[in-house]
Formats: structure tokens, sequence, C-alpha cells
């Protein structure tokens, strides 16, 4: 079996998809087991510049091309909108070809009368990147959330406005400067005013509803605020009294009824969903068996996008395979992989010595390090008292090998003008 892909689209998401599914197809296909590759790319006009370089033949402006091509196998639509989206992904199924879309607006329609088609059919329908971008998110509702009942979700679901919050808060930008930008990052809608006026966070609301609560709701009957009336003042009131905003999306659990609502909302700086920042996503699920879980990631772009499209398109693949070909996808191990031994990794370090307090043993301490070409990145003395306690110095050092650091460690404990090299801790980056 060879697989074939149609894509539909070659915008941010369709280029990032096909930037990373010609530079990784050996790997993809090992992950599948069986060849795939990217056959035909629906384009409205064959002479604009794209964000990928394609063989010109691989473009086609006639969706037939690729809808009604018995070759193609898996259609990824990524030309966003309902429509013509909705009509290609009905009559791709119909002629038999599994979905993969990161149309959110689509999904949040359409998605039942889409799946009941597919299965009908035959036929997968995947839109893992219509939600949280790269988070893996619809299939933890599908497979590892499966057991909960889920009570709330408090999720950043729309990067865009996450961005544009983050800026104004923290750059004090105005809103026209910081949703520019979150345009030419890639992050904003095809029509930028769905992220502004929380329409996209409504759409994704919606999809995760379905998936939480089993609840079918129009995106336009859930309740909606947006962002554009948001002024300096209300972010400098809200920090003076400990609060950030953001445009959060909830859904809670009330016995039968289930509420669901978007809007921008003061959240006390110090909880973890106030702390998002930038075009970040997360979503908080609260289950009756797991307690609180949160997913935290890129929620757009077209690198994560791409991540989750892949695996979407090789999800399918290897579904496929086990259904019609008796292949069962095993663990993939690349021999020439090694572990790298402990000596060879590097880290910062945090040394706190208790010194002698006398002259020459900071210079001792910093030739010690010298010699061991490890480098310094903070070095706090506290004040030498005159109770004879030990003077006590604390260094925390740049990323060095871990064999450089146990030979300063080693020396440091060795030598008689320090008294005592407590415990030291390798430092994460951040
Ligand atoms: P985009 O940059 O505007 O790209 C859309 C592409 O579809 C363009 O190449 C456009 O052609 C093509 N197209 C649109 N209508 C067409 C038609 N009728 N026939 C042929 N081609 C058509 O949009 P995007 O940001 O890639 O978003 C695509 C989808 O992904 C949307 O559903 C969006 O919600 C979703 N998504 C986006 C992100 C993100 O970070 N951007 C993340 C997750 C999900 P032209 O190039 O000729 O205009
Ligand atoms: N416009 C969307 C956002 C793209 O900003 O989150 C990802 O769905």
């Amino acid at each position: 079996m060879h697989f074939k892909v149609g894509l539909l689209g070659l915008g941010t998401v369709g280029a990032g998809l096909a930037e990373v599914f010609l530079r990784k197809n050996e790997t993809i296909a090992e992950q599948i087991g069986c060849p795939i590759s990217l056959a035909k790319v629906l384009v409205r006009d064959l002479d604009k510049p794209r964000l990928v370089d394609l063989p010109p033949s691989m473009l086609t402006t006639r969706p037939e091309d690729i809808l009604d091509d018995p070759d193609i196998h898996i259609v990824v639509e990524a030309l966003g909108g309902e429509e013509p989206a909705y009509t290609y992904i009905q009559r791709a199924i119909r002629n038999r070809k599994h979905i993969v879309t990161p149309n959110k607006e689509v999904i949040a329609k359409h998605g039942p009368d889409i799946l009941d088609l597919a299965r009908r059919y035959n036929g997968d329908v995947h839109y893992e990147a219509s939600v949280g971008g790269g988070i893996p998110l619809i299939a933890a509702f599908k497979q590892d959330l499966v057991a909960n009942d889920i009570r709330q979700i408090r999720a950043i679901i729309n990067g865009t406005t996450n961005y544009i919050l983050t800026r104004m808060d923290t750059a004090g930008l105005p809103f026209d400067a910081a949703l520019r930008e979150a345009q030419e990052l890639g992050y904003a809608e095809p029509d930028p005013r769905n992220d502004v006026d929380g329409t996209d966070a409504a759409y994704k609301l919606a999809i995760l509803a379905a998936l939480a609560f089993q609840i079918r709701a129009a995106p336009e009957d859930i309740y909606r605020e947006g962002i554009t009336e948001l002024t300096p003042a209300d972010f400098a009131y809200a920090r003076a009294m400990g609060y950030a905003i953001k445009l959060l999306a909830i859904g809670r659990r009330q016995g039968n009824a289930v509420e669901l609502r978007v809007h921008p909302t003061l959240v006390p700086r110090e909880a973890l969903l106030a702390r998002v920042e930038g075009a970040f996503n997360a979503v908080e699920v609260e289950g009756d068996l797991t307690g609180k879980v949160v997913f935290y990631g890129r929620g757009a772009g077209a690198r994560p996008t791409a991540s989750a499209l892949l695996a979407d398109i090789i999800d399918i693949a290897q579904d496929v395979l086990r259904r019609y070909a008796e292949h069962t996808p095993r663990l993939l191990i690349d021999p020439s992989r090694r572990r790298l031994a402990m000596a060879d990794v590097e880290s910062a370090y945090y040394l706190r010595l208790m010194a002698v307090d006398e002259p020459g043993v900071l210079a001792f301490v910093a030739q010690t390090l010298a010699d061991a070409e490890v480098s310094v990145a903070s070095i706090v003395q506290r004040i030498a008292t005159t109770d004879g306690r030990p003077a006590e110095i604390v260094i925390v050092t740049h990323p060095t090998r871990e064999s450089h650091a146990q030979r300063v460690i080693e020396r440091l404990r060795a030598s008689a003008k320090l008294l005592a090299v407590p415990r030291p801790m390798r430092v994460e980056a951040e």
C-alpha cells in the first residue's frame, strides 16, 4: 500500500503541513509502516508566492483533482471557513476518503453530521488541530479522559487574543498594533474579527463541549464577549488589584444543564491560567476521577498545527493498515540512538559553600571553577559576621558538563578552605 494525501489550501497551515510532510517524509512512512506522499494541493491562484517550495505539477485550482481522485486516500482540508470547506469534506467522504481538518468552524457547526456521514462510508474524520493547535487535546478527551464525568473546563483557547492581551498588559501596546503582530506571526484567522470577538473561542468551546459534556451546542448560542473594548485603564486596575485579564472559555455542568460562555475574565495573577502568555493556550479540565488536569502548549502557528495534522494523518493510515492489511504498528526503535552518559550531560549548577572567612578563599573557588572550565552565572556571599560562623557563598553556574561540575565539587570538598559543600543541585532553565 502507498498512501496518498490531498491537501486543500496552502496558507499558514497548509504550507506548514506541506513543508514538514516533505522534510519528514521518511520518518512518517516508518511510523506508519508503508510509504506515504503528498499528491496534490488545491490553491486559488497558481502564481501566488508560497511559503513552501512545491513542484508546480503538485498544485491545482480544480477541487475535483483531489476530491474525485480514487488514488487519494486522505484529504486534509485547510481552507478555513464554513464554505466551500463543508461541501468539499462531504464530497470527499462520499468518495471514500478519510478527512483531517483544523477547521473549527466546520467542526463546531457540522461535526456530528460529518462524523455520521463518515460512519456511513466507513471513513475517519480527525480534527485534533481544530482546538489548541499542537496540544494533544481532542485525542485526550476521546481516549484518556473518557471514563470521567467532566465537571468543568476553563480554557484559554485563542492564541491571537491571548497574544494581544499579553502584549497590551506587559508592553503597553495598543490593541491594533498587538493584533497586527499576531497576524504577522500567522496566529490570526483569515478574518481576524473571529478571533477578537470571541467567535473562534466559541467554536472551540462547542467542540470541547460535545466531547466533554456530550452536548450539541450551536456556536451562535454560546454566550460571547470579545476583547475589543478593553482599554489600558482596565489592565492597570486589574494589575493593581492582583489580577490578569484573560479571554476564558468556560464550560460547567450543573446536573443536566451545561453553562457555556466566552468573555474577558479577571484571573488572580498567581493562578496558572493567569501565567499563560503569548500565543500559548491552556485548558484546565476537571473530571470526577482525575480531578483537575491542565493541557498547555502552543495553540496557534504553522508548526504546532502541522504536528497535530500529521498525528491525525499517521493515526488514520495506521488504522487503515490495521483494518485492511492486518498490520499492527510497532513501537519504532532506532538502533542508532544511544543513552547519553551522565558524565556528558550538561546542566547549570547551584553550589552552596561554607567557607573559612579569610583572604584568598573566593579566589581559590574562582580558580577551581576556571580550571574545570565552569563559568559562573551569579554569585552571592552572605555578609560575614563576627560570631565565628563560616562565610556562605552561593554560586549558580552556566550550563556545564556533568564531569566538569563533579571535578569542581570534588576539589572544593577536598580543600581545607571550605568547611562544607552541602548537596549541590542542578538548575533547569525555564
Ligand atoms: P490562510 O492562511 O488564510 O489559508 C487558507 C488557504 O486556503 C489559502 O491558501 C487560500 O488560498 C486557500 N483557500 C481558501 N478558500 C479557497 C477556495 N475556495 N479554493 C481554493 N483555495 C482556497 O488560513 P490558515 O491560517 O492556514 O487557516 C486554515 C484553517 O486552519 C482555518 O480553519 C483555521 O481556523 C485553522 N487553524 C489555523 C491555525 C493557525 O495558527 N493559523 C491553527 C489551527 C487551526 P489563497 O492562498 O489563494 O488565498
Ligand atoms: N486563530 C486561532 C488562534 C488559530 O489564534 O488561536 C488557532 O486555532
